[in-house]
């Protein structure tokens, strides 16, 4: 099976190709990323807080084992329409994991130029896949997995469905409520992808991915060149990452406001399991929607577990509850359906405390 990985250098990326590289399947893959996050993380003055080797460094230690499997890596951008053309012309893959993307809300939310960057960034790189497909008569024989985000349902006043609102036996699709310019270029791309299926009967696989919490896999631990980035800056660092950053220095954990609006988390080597094991799931020309979460937990209950982690050695662990500066409901539910995930994880997800526990051990065993 021929698989192309897009934005393979990444979070979820690496984790997900050296899973691809170390299984038994009998894979062919090539990995494609143009390091643009490394370059968005300097950017904004921050860096992985766990040291990450380049991708040359990453892939000539994965040449030293005797894998079964092919793989390759090219640096290409996904916003280049001939390049990306040719390449998948040339490659003929069996499954796209699409998994490039510019995907911090804040930094698409700083200006109108950083607006349109991500807009184009996301829309365009996948409206090139897409289109690729379908101009070299591909698109119904691809499985295409995509992972897009919880966000993309905002917060409703309802159980969140999998994809599609019932009414009166039509499948509503629901995917335009996402709270920032990035996660309005999710929405465009749920769009895309029902579209895709619509007019070209394109199998596409939707993880809906929540926020993913840890750092490390089975894959990631097997060498130290193969670590994953933790970024705790206010653009590219989840408020978990941040908290957790904190707890280690001794540094207050600030929750805003009252803290009971619950989110949808996932452990990486959930996200990462479910996305390889989606990899042979059958090609039924559907638009198949997975909410990728294992629990909604509210801030402060996050706060809470982070505290009860606390050892001796630890420094003291101060909560405080400032102001809200943002416009929210502080104490939303967030009711979400994810049996269709379930079926692709084919075992019961992790505890988020577990993700939260395991992110702490990383970062002070690798932190530096
Ligand atoms: N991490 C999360 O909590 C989370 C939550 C919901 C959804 N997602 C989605 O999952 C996917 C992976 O997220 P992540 O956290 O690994 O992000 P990431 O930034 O770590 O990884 C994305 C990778 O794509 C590459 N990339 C971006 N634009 C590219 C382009 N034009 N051409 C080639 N490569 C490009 C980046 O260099 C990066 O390595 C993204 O689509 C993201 O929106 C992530």
């Amino acid at each position: 099976m021929k698989i192309l990985v897009t934005g393979c250098d990444g979070y979820i990326g690496w984790p997900t190709f050296l899973k691809l590289c170390f299984s038994n399947k009998r894979l062919d893959i090539l990995g494609i990323d143009n390091f643009s996050r490394r370059k968005w993380v300097k950017e904004v003055n921050s860096k992985s807080k766990i040291r990450i080797f380049s991708m040359k460094e990453r892939l000539k230690e994965l040449n030293k084992y005797k894998l079964k499997n092919k793989f390759k890596f090219k640096k290409i951008d996904l916003t280049n329409q001939k390049k990306i053309k040719d390449l998948i012309k040339n490659f003929k893959p069996d499954v796209i994991l699409h998994l490039a993307a510019q995907p911090s809300a804040p930094y698409a939310n700083t200006s109108l130029k950083k607006c349109i960057f991500t807009t184009q960034n996301n829309n365009i790189g996948t409206l090139n896949l897409l289109w690729s497909l379908k101009e070299l008569n591909l698109e119904k024989k691809i499985k295409f997995i995509s992972t897009t985000t919880t966000g993309v349902y905002g917060t409703p006043n309802f159980p969140i469905p999998e994809g599609y609102l019932k009414i009166k036996k039509t499948d509503l699709p629901i995917s335009s409520m996402g709270g920032s310019w990035y996660h309005i270029t999710k929405s465009n791309d749920c769009n895309y992808f029902w579209l895709a299926n619509r007019l070209w009967g394109m199998s596409i696989y939707d993880f809906r991915t929540a926020i993913t919490l840890g750092t490390s896999t089975i894959e990631t631990r097997k060498n130290k060149y193969f670590t994953n980035r933790f970024d705790d800056d206010f653009y590219f660092g989840v408020v978990v990452n941040r908290f957790v950053a904190n707890s280690i220095k001794g540094k207050p954990i600030f929750i805003y406001g009252k803290g009971e609006q619950k989110k949808p988390f996932i452990h990486l080597k959930d996200a990462v399991d479910s996305l390889y094991n989606s990899i042979n799931l059958n090609l039924n020309n559907k638009y198949n929607v997975y909410n990728q979460f294992s629990e909604t937990v509210s801030i402060k209950h996050i706060a809470k577990i982070i505290k009860d982690l606390k050892t001796i050695k630890d420094k003291k662990i101060i909560i405080r509850h400032i102001k809200n500066p943002r416009v929210e409901n502080e104490t939303h539910k967030m009711i979400m359906k994810n049996k269709n995930f379930l079926k692709v994880l084919k075992r019961k997800p992790l505890k988020i405390s577990k993700a939260i526990a395991d992110t702490k051990t990383d970062l002070q065993n690798l932190n530096g």
